[in-house]
């Protein structure tokens, strides 16, 4: 499952996407995170966002998609993500559209978590004081103050992804408003209702392992007929030569052209159409130039 969170800070993404990960069995890809773990280890992208994300505005759109974009190729998200966090504005959204579709990847649901604004200021202070008493560094952006930019950034950057994603039937809206607990249980109950959701659990690894092995040795097992055939076809075409070559010289071109045509059409009844028909004009090309040396 590949899944978006969007909503205002504080609406509660970290924690859902935390519990999702818990039931579904994949990755949770917080941009927020990893900027923060880079702005820690003193990095080259840590030191550009640094005084950005404690102003509350975004870093830029390239540092984010590069980020993410490697994030996607690690084994851990093969098996899904929860994007939280990312994208951000309409530049990100196009960015992952183009991402996902090279790596041939598809999005299943963007679940949108609506929280009156006067409940995010009360959480941010909250879990600022839970941090603190549990004897953590807090948050540089977990202010009031940079609140008031970070939810400013998101009306007028992060707000028109509701847009984007709605018309591309993407969007699943939620009440944020509600308990944690209730919250989780509504996005798992629209999940499943569009049919996006398989928990853990329900998997069958044994079984899902048995078909796609079976999957994969299908196309395998044709290339292999095919190449056969096509070794078969060249070894026909080669005798085919071989054979014009020893044509009497009078009888040039035309000769080994009939001579080719014969052994190749043997071959056809044995082998692929478009094999024999580009075996056969090689080894016609290759007998014309030979007797064009002589
Ligand atoms: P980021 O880390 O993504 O922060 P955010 O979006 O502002 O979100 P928060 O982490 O503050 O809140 P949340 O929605 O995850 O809520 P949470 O679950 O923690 O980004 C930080 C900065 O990095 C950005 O400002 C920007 O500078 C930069 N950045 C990141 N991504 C970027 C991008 N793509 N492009 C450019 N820049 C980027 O919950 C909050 C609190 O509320 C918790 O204490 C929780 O316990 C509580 N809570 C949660 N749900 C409920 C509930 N239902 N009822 C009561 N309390 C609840």
């Amino acid at each position: 499952m590949r899944l978006i969170l969007l909503g205002p800070p504080g609406s509660g993404k970290g924690t859902q996407a935390q519990r999702l990960v818990q039931r579904y069995g994949i990755v949770q890809l917080s941009t927020g995170d990893m900027l923060r773990a880079a702005v820690a280890a003193g990095t080259e992208i840590g030191l550009r966002a640094k005084d950005i994300m404690a102003a509350g505005g975004l870093v830029p759109d390239e540092i984010v998609i590069g980020i993410i974009s490697d994030r996607i190729d690690q084994p851990d998200a093969h098996n899904g993500f929860i994007l939280d966090g990312f994208p951000r504005t309409v530049p990100q959204a196009e960015a992952l559209d183009k991402l996902l579709k090279q790596k041939r990847l598809e999005l299943d649901a963007v679940v949108e978590l609506r929280v009156n604004e006067s409940a995010l200021v009360q959480r941010v202070e909250t879990r600022a004081a839970e941090t603190r008493a549990r004897g953590e560094e807090v948050r540089a952006d977990d202010t009031a103050e940079v609140l008031t930019k970070r939810l400013a950034s998101y009306r007028a950057q992060t707000e028109p992804l509701i847009e984007y994603y709605s018309e591309r039937r993407k969007l699943l809206t939620v009440d944020g408003m509600m308990a944690i607990e209730e919250v989780t249980a509504e996005i798992q109950r629209i999940l499943a209702a569009v049919g996006s959701a398989e928990p853990k659990a329900a998997r069958k690894p044994a079984r899902k392992a048995a078909l796609a092995r079976t999957a994969a040795k299908k196309p395998a097992k044709t290339a292999k007929k095919t190449t056969k055939s096509a070794k078969k076809v060249t070894k026909s075409a080669r005798k085919a030569a071989r054979k014009a070559s020893k044509t009497p010289k009078k009888r040039g071109k035309k000769a080994a052209k009939k001579v080719v045509k014969k052994s190749v059409r043997k071959a056809a009844r044995k082998a692929p159409k478009k094999s024999v028909k580009k075996v056969g004009k090689k080894a016609a090309k290759k007998v014309t130039k030979k007797r064009a040396k002589r």
